[in-house]
């Protein structure tokens, strides 16, 4: 199998002839491999991985014609050593190319048995347009599949059923068992394929996995790919960036009570007590949450404590880059001193900016809230939090939305901690409707909807009487 394929470098592998020296020298983005004067049959060969490739057997006569068997053979032990270290990519011309995502990692294709076998593509296995080309990605697997010619895209397409190898060579036109055996091969061997013996439902780990977000693991973090990951700042110069904080929403804005801190530093029960005593709780005291609560609980956990060169700024819970992308906009359902409606706080300011009454959107954002929390209590405020995405992204890639939910995480723990303080009742959400959301709040969904849901309310045991604190 592994004879039939043609072999070429990827493309990200530079070949370099140093005439002076004498000397060939391939390099990738993480290693060097010089060969001082390499023999005429060793040159080529090498030459014909950089440009056009060839199958192993081709090179391996090539290299034997020009520099005899030792020459072949030590071309061999090369070959090997750039499939070891990824440097290879593996056609069945003009179908499919396997190209390595990795460094060191090294293609093995299997034999495929014709006769016997049934094949049916991955549940993980997606294929996208990049660049002009249809290309098969999974987050199983350490390659790429580019499939410059339809016939490979329609091969792939019927492999949603099992197939053998005999229905497709009689489906997909002009085409021959042999090659649909190595292209085969080729999806095997890049773990696009579940065979019909070997269902991935039946191994417990992976059907736990859900396909966009083992995706999502995979690209969001390092391993599984080579892909530009972190701070690459790739749309500076062509893209402004979002600002340190969103723009006013509405005109019609209700200030907001802001706590004494000095004095709460010493009236504030022990970080200890707030640890222990912290939890969720959906159930309220008929009496709702005060709008001078509303105000010290947003003070105390989202407002921008102070602006860094009108870039950064620094709040009341970490966030990666000093960034800060989320947006809290407080849903009221009841509170004294203000009224039911969808309000978005204004962190510098520390104002409610008012967006709207209580519409039927806003009903359907509390009523969600309250099917997610068990159906116990409508929320008395419902506090959507959303990101605005382009304010991260334009900064950092392939991390940019795991970053948002790990913010949501640290933003929920200190709303946890600060209601807590505070005698309030908590309760962060796991699910919400961002569409719902963007269509409430007139945002663009691509720009900036939700991510996260907290409830928030008044204590419902009588000891716990509702009192501003601060
Ligand atoms: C990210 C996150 C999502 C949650 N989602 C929900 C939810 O959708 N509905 C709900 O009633 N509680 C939700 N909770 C609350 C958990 O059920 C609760 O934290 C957990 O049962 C532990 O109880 P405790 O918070 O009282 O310590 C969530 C909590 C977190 C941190």
């Amino acid at each position: 199998m592994f004879e039939a394929f043609t072999l070429s470098f990827r493309k990200d592998i530079s070949l370099v002839e140093l005439p002076q020296n004498k000397e060939i020298i391939l390099q990738s983005s993480t290693r060097k491999l010089a060969f001082s004067q390499p023999a005429s049959g060793l040159q080529t060969a090498l030459k014909t991985l950089y440009d056009t490739g060839g199958t192993a057997t081709e090179l391996k006569q090539l290299v034997q014609q020009a520099d005899g068997i030792y020459g072949m053979l030590k071309f061999h032990s090369y070959l090997q050593k750039f499939i070891s270290l990824g440097w290879v990519c593996h056609s069945v011309l003009p179908f499919a190319t396997a190209v390595p995502q990795v460094w060191e990692y090294e293609f093995s294709a299997p034999v495929v048995d014709c006769q016997e076998q049934f094949f049916t593509l991955s549940r993980f296995a997606y294929l996208h347009q990049v660049e002009g080309q249809m290309v098969l990605e999974s987050p199983l697997s350490k390659a790429k599949v580019i499939l410059p010619d339809w016939r490979g895209v329609a091969i792939v397409a019927k492999l949603s059923q099992p197939q053998s190898c005999s229905t497709l060579v009689s489906e997909i036109p002009s085409i021959t068992l042999e090659i649909v055996q190595q292209f085969l091969s080729l999806l095997l061997a890049t773990q696009m394929l579940s065979q019909e013996t070997y269902k991935e439902v039946e191994n417990a780990t992976l059907a736990q996995w859900d396909f966009h977000d083992l995706l999502f693991h995979t690209r969001s973090r390092q391993g599984r790919h080579t892909n530009p990951t972190g701070s690459t700042y790739r749309f500076l110069g062509k893209i402004e960036p979002q600002p340190v904080v969103k723009p006013p929403m509405s005109k019609t804005v209700i200030q907001l009570y802001q706590p004494n801190l000095e004095r709460l530093k010493t009236a504030d029960i022990p970080l200890t007590q707030v640890l222990e005593e912290r939890r969720s709780i959906r159930n309220y005291h008929s009496c709702p949450i005060a709008a001078q609560q509303l105000g010290e609980f947003l003070y105390r956990s989202a407002r921008v404590k102070n602006l860094i060169n009108r870039e950064y700024s620094n709040r009341p819970y970490p966030a990666g880059g000093g960034l800060y992308e989320l947006e809290v906009y407080p849903v009221i359902n009841t509170c004294v001193g203000i009224s039911s409606g969808l309000y978005h706080y204004n962190p510098i300011a520390h104002q409610l900016e008012q967006l709207c009454e209580r519409t039927k959107d806003v009903e359907a954002l509390l009523k969600d809230a309250w099917g997610a929390s068990g159906q116990q209590d409508m929320p008395q405020v419902l506090i959507v939090i959303s990101a605005r995405f382009q304010r991260l992204s334009w900064k950092y890639e392939a991390i940019a939305y795991s970053l948002i939910l790990k913010h949501i995480g640290v933003l929920y723990q200190t709303m946890y901690l600060v209601a807590t303080a505070m005698n309030l009742a908590p309760c962060a959400l796991g699910s919400g409707n961002a569409d719902l959301f963007a269509t409430a709040a007139g945002t663009d969904y691509y720009a900036e909807s939700s991510v996260g849901e907290f409830m928030l309310g008044s204590q419902s045991t009588d000891e716990n009487k509702p009192e501003a604190s601060g």
